[in-house]
């Protein structure tokens, strides 16, 4: 890396990754951390690390003078700058596993640049501490090595995407961190006014609204490594702020946006050196991820696709089944070869879980290898049933089948969490990368607590050209320009085609039932923006933190934050949230009542 360096610090000649044979005989001057200090009876041998690497160093009586009795006071952690002369180490004594194995230095002078506490976990890879202590003292996490590699892959993803955006004439605007709440879409953080006693900012859920005002400024391509906030429940790939980099064109097509992505995103895999992923992406409709996966972020790097059995038993005799189809469900079943042997206190646990996944049971058919079945529904299954359904799923013995019976939406929801629960179970491999578009969403959902009709994706997607006379009276069957793209199974990015007129925007609010007055009262920026000749539009948004996770192999978004929140929103190391002054309380005009 250190060819990276335009120039170097006057403090150091050499990082401690750096020194090599060919230094041999050079006088250097190495700054950084004590990562190990080893007394072998009169030799001295301290590890040095920076960001770089580590370097060993030897302070030897004979020839390290004061040095050595500094050397027999320091400790882990203190940082320090050393001199002395590059040497061959020792035959027999090299690391191969060192970049700098080949050689050390034999220190002249060492200086304690500042001493430390004895840090509350070790500071190298691989430690089993848990995460809240490393979150609370973070700048020591930060100091392992795996760390810092995780916050350069970081480093190399943005600056791979702001050279791919900015070489194809896309140009950063920053936008509002302060801006103005609007219905629709997740919870919003707000942040009083102090000089508008009673009102509220909320932080931005993503710059959506002022992309589209860009593209009607006339800014034709925008990008923006833009921060979000969203008050939500947290989990593994969620955090309550995060990092989108932000796109919008004009003039543009799907087509136009998707092939864009598809080229700067190649770009990403080179420079992370990653193989393996071929272009065009694959474009799966919509329909089809949740008929087959039961979700829309499909992980293709394995099967156990989900199997429509509807047809097989609409007159069946077991009413749980036949029951769900005349409700207007769906019957559908996923085979998990390799889990037929299964005992029975298992599957019953697997059949817990699909009811906490909403399932309110989970029938199933264990194909035993000695060619033995056991199941609690068989029973009711004719013949001519049971072998069309066996055919369709291509059971053989060693199969396990699980049922779901219900509205589809419930079904593919169980199914298609049973489905990646089954693959970790098994041990199913998953490793290589699956990329491809999702699209084709419905431009609407039903939002069953609300009672009415919600976006898809958002309020200011497209409808399909040829779904706008449906609109007012079959909304479930509007189709929108929208595409996701999908990593591994998780969604990366998405984004949409807009509206680009105030008639068709003001339509698709109604439908989702705001009435004129509201919707002018709530987005009427928007809506006089529109009328003042907008360019057709489209763009998306790549969630950065969960780009880096996948293409890191890490587990958790935190992972690739340097300063993430837990699954309570709180920061460890600083004690945010915390509470705030009564008189910070009383300028922003707010009474807490707990
Ligand atoms: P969307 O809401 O799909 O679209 O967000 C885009 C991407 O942002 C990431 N993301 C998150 N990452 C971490 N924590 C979160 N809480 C979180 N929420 C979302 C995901 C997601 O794919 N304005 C539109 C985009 C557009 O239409 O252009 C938008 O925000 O990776
Ligand atoms: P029951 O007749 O309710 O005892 O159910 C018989 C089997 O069907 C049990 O294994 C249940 O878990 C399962 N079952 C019940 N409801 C459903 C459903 N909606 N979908 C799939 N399986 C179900």
């Amino acid at each position: 890396m250190s060819e990276n360096y335009a120039h170097r610090y006057s403090m150091h000649t050499h990082t401690c990754g750096e020194l090599r044979a060919e230094n041999i005989g050079e006088e250097v001057t190495l700054t950084g951390w004590v990562a190990k200090r080893r007394d072998h009876g009169g030799l001295i041998f301290v590890d040095l690390r920076d960001r770089e690497g580590i370097t060993q160093c030897v302070f030897d009586p004979d020839d390290s003078g004061e040095a050595f009795s500094t050397a027999e006071r320091i400790r882990p952690e203190w940082c320090v700058l050393v001199k002395g002369k590059v040497r061959r180490r020792p035959e027999d004594t090299a690391n191969p596993n060192l970049a700098t194995g080949d050689i050390d230095i034999v220190v002249s002078q060492i200086k304690v640049l500042n001493a430390a506490k004895t840090p509350p976990f070790a500071i190298e890879d691989g430690i089993d501490t848990d995460e809240l202590t490393r979150m609370k003292w973070r700048f020591l996490d930060i100091r392992r090595p795996e760390m810092l590699k995780a916050l350069r892959l970081r480093d190399t993803v943005t600056t791979a995407l702001r050279n791919g955006l900015n070489k194809r004439g896309f140009m950063e605007v920053e936008t509002p961190i302060l801006g103005k709440s609007t219905p629709e879409g997740a919870r919003d953080f707000i942040v009083p006014s102090r000089l508008n006693p009673g009102e509220f900012y909320a932080l931005p859920q993503s710059p959506q609204l002022l992309k589209q005002l860009l593209m009607m400024g006339g800014v034709e391509r925008y990008y923006q490594i833009a921060r979000c906030f969203r008050d939500e429940d947290l989990r593994a790939d969620r955090q309550p702020e995060f990092t989108q980099v932000d796109i919008e064109m004009s003039f543009c097509t799907q087509d136009d946006v998707m092939q864009m992505m598809e080229d700067v995103f190649s770009e990403v895999l080179d420079a992370l050196s990653i193989e393996g992923i071929s272009f065009p992406l694959d474009r799966m409709p919509w329909k089809q991820a949740m008929d087959e996966y039961g979700t829309d972020r499909p992980d293709r790097r394995f099967g156990m696709k989900l199997v429509d059995l509807s047809d097989i038993f609409a007159s069946c005799k077991f009413k749980v089944f036949s029951g769900a189809l005349s409700n207007g469900g769906v019957v559908k079943a996923i085979n998990a070869k390799g889990a037929g042997d299964l005992p029975r206190a298992q599957i019953d646990k697997i059949g817990d879980l699909a009811v906490q996944l909403g399932a309110k049971g989970m029938a199933w058919i264990a194909y035993r290898s000695d060619g033995s079945e056991t199941s609690p529904i068989t029973k009711f299954f004719s013949e001519d049933e049971k072998a069309r359904m066996e055919q369709r799923l291509g059971v053989e013995p060693g199969d396990l089948v699980m049922f779901g019976a219900d509205k589809a939406s419930v079904v593919n929801e169980v199914l298609g969490s049973l489905r990646l629960h089954m693959a970790d179970l098994l041990g199913i491999d998953r490793s290589g990368h699956d990329l491809l578009w999702v699209v084709n969403f419905p431009m609407f959902k039903w939002d069953e607590d609300e009672k009415r009709y919600v976006a898809e994706h958002h309020p200011f997607t497209r409808p399909l050209d040829e779904d706008l006379d449906k609109i007012e009276d079959d909304p479930m069957a509007v189709g929108s320009y929208s595409y996701d793209i999908v990593l591994d199974g998780f969604e990366m990015g998405g984004g949409t085609m807009r509206i680009d007129n105030p008639e068709l925007q003001m339509r698709v609010l109604k439908r989702m039932g705001f009435s004129e007055k509201e919707a002018t009262e709530q987005f009427g920026f928007l809506m006089e923006a529109l009328s003042y000749g907008t360019p057709p539009e489209g763009g998306l948004a790549l969630g950065l933190d969960r780009v880096c996770m996948l293409l890191g192999g890490y587990d958790s978004i935190r992972d690739v934050i340097a300063f993430p929140k837990t699954s309570s929103a709180s920061d460890p190391m600083t004690g945010a949230p915390s509470q705030v002054s009564p008189r910070q309380l009383r300028e922003a005009s707010i009474q807490v009542d707990l």
